[in-house]
């Protein structure tokens, strides 16, 4: 996974960055998409940054939620 900043927008729909995503897995106990969805709002509108094969825009989204997730659970 390439570097973000913690500013980095994930979700584009709700607003939501990595570092409030971050914080969801680590400070409030996330472990799967949904628990991301329920402390974020991420993924509630398009769905696309929940991972690569939910991602129907174009562009594609850089980094996704199911990533961070195996890589901070
Ligand atoms: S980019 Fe997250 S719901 Fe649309």
């Amino acid at each position: 996974m390439a570097s973000f900043p913690y500013s980095y927008v994930v979700c584009n729909c709700k607003k939501v960055t990595l570092g409030e995503i971050i914080y969801a897995i680590q400070e409030k106990g996330a472990k799967t998409i949904e628990d991301v969805a329920k402390f974020t709002d991420a993924t509630k509108a398009c769905g696309c940054c929940k991972s690569s094969k939910d991602d129907f825009g174009d562009p594609k989204l850089q980094l996704y939620i199911e990533d961070i997730i195996k890589k901070f659970v």
